[in-house]
């Protein structure tokens, strides 16, 4: 298959700022939205994203892909097997939170995130089948920043400002603490 990554679109540019759209379970099986998936995971794929949701490429539908393989860069990161989630649906399980420190394709800055540390997800995959799981952890991270997405926000929304950063100034003033920080939080609570 071709591959056929779109831009991705960056802040400032309405189409991130809207409510997306669900998608008809009778839409999605036709040529056009399975096209429009292929899209996503092709460039998330391309831009080396842990996930991508589909305002990200323009298009203000509620469909989001999630994908984490072994990366040298982020050893911290848990495995998530390639997943596409069509209108999904958050339920945090209880109160527990934790800091994690987001990065965003369509922001130039990274800056600490107070997430949910467990929580529900329900969901249709590209073929329309429901899918009802619980994550924790980066994992649930990964799953609440796709899926804020959908309504709009942005990781400048939620993060502590005083912790934005470029790429460039956390890997020289902050990764090194950030990783020993996550990676007893992963070996503690899993993904
Ligand atoms: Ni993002």
């Amino acid at each position: 298959m071709a591959v056929s990554a779109c831009p991705i679109r960056q802040i400032g540019d309405p189409v991130l700022r809207g409510v997306a759209a669900p998608i008809d379970p009778a839409e999605l099986a036709g040529p056009e939205m399975q096209s429009m998936i292929d899209d996503l995971v092709d460039s998330m794929r391309a831009a080396h994203g842990a996930g991508l949701a589909a305002p990200q490429i323009g298009i203000a539908r509620r469909a989001v892909a999630i994908e984490v393989e072994d990366n040298p860069r982020y050893p911290y990161k848990p495995r998530i097997p390639l997943t596409v989630a069509i209108n999904p649906v958050i339920t945090p399980l209880d109160d527990e939170t934790f800091v994690n420190n987001e990065g965003c394709l369509s922001v130039p800055l990274r800056g600490d995130v107070t997430r949910h540390v467990s929580v529900r997800v329900q969901y249709l995959d590209r073929h329309g089948v429901a899918h009802d799981q619980i994550v924790r952890g980066l994992t649930a991270g990964t799953w609440q920043h796709e899926c804020d997405h959908l309504d709009g926000t942005l990781i400048v929304d939620r993060a502590d400002p005083a912790t934005l950063a470029t790429w460039d100034e956390f890997d020289r003033h902050h990764r090194a603490a950030f990783v020993e920080r996550i990676t007893q939080f992963v070996r503690r609570v899993g993904s």
